[in-house]
């Protein structure tokens, strides 16, 4: 007797490193390639899956969970944040939630620094010089921007992604290094790269650069505020490829426009994919549209990732990377 295929439900088409791993093991269902499914489409997208396969855009709650049906065993998110699902509800059906952590390390810690030189080069408001036929003549003082070498470069939250900005900051720029997570101390890096272990208050004061590197979470909605960013030097540049929430966004629109630091770096956003209209009209801000981990090895390896836990856990076998 042949048994029916399982439901593999794929939010938004992902690359075919991943999909074709399904190969023809499951009934697939892949939604659109350019919007991300509204609440609605998504509830009746879901339904019958034994596997949902999300981005970080669907949220993935109780009700979804419950619409996709008693079935459902995985929701393997194609990131390594997990922010949009609500593991107590998963936890509740006894669904593994599983995330694609490593795979995407390189790919961002890049990305912050690309951010990073950007904005202290002012690349982005050279590129708009030049083509608005600025260019006149070379001159000592135009468009100057801080040197990397040699500065204080602060990280806030040392996963991953935070210890590989801090060694490329030490090792490729030689930068001093400190860095916040929860008092953690690790004294591998300390030794590596000279980095050290500071306070929030510290990180905040003494940094030239800070980089933030934590997942969102209630303790971490907002660690950027008004009172955080005067508390940072009138030089400082803030870099952002964490969650758009850590950050106030309006506050630091307003730091930005009042010059209370010297500039940013965002990839995120506090409302996704909308953004604070004041960041639109000034000069020390770069923006990226959550493209911190979009390179092809990254997004192909993510791809992979999130498909071998589907079809490990749909085998009855343990899942890669669990979200506990
Ligand atoms: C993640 O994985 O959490 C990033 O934000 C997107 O790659």
């Amino acid at each position: 007797m042949s048994q029916s295929k399982s439901t593999v439900a794929v939010t938004n088409k992902i690359p075919d490193a991943g999909i074709k791993l399904f190969q023809d093991k499951f009934e697939l269902k892949i939604g659109p390639t350019d919007r991300t499914l509204k609440a609605a489409e998504l509830l009746s997208f879901v339904k019958g899956a034994a596997a949902i396969l999300p981005l970080l855009g669907n949220k993935i709650d109780g009700r979804v969970m419950d619409a996709a049906g008693k079935q459902l065993k995985i929701v393997a998110n194609y990131a390594v944040g997990y922010d949009n699902i609500d593991l107590a509800a998963a936890k509740k059906r006894k669904v593994i939630v599983t995330n694609t952590p490593g795979v995407l390390t390189e790919a961002v810690a890049e990305h912050a620094f690309t951010l990073l030189t950007a904005v202290a080069r002012r690349i982005v408001e050279s590129d708009k010089f030049l083509r608005a036929g600025k260019y006149k003549s070379w001159m000592p003082e135009l468009l100057l921007g801080p040197q990397l070498q040699g500065k204080t470069l602060g990280i806030i939250g040392l996963g991953r992604i935070g210890s590989r900005v801090a060694e490329i900051g030490a090792l490729g720029y030689g930068m001093k290094v400190i860095y916040f997570d929860r008092g953690k101390k690790d004294r591998e890096l300390d030794k590596k790269i000279g980095a050290e272990a500071a306070s929030l208050r510290k990180i905040l004061t003494a940094s030239d650069f800070i980089s933030l590197h934590v997942p969102l979470t209630p303790q971490t909605r907002h660690l950027i505020g008004r009172v955080e960013l005067a508390t940072m030097k009138k030089s400082a540049i803030l870099i952002n490829t964490s969650r758009g929430p850590v950050v106030d966004e309006v506050a630091l629109a307003a730091a930005l426009q009042h010059k209370v630091i010297w500039g940013a770096g965002l990839d995120v956003f506090e409302f996704e994919p909308q953004f604070t209209p004041a960041l639109k009209k000034l000069d020390n801000v770069v923006m990226t549209p959550h493209t911190a981990s979009a390179t092809h090895e990254a997004r192909d390896e993510m791809a992979i990732l999130a498909a071998k836990n589907i079809i490990s856990v749909l085998a009855g076998q343990a899942p890669l990377t669990e979200v506990k």
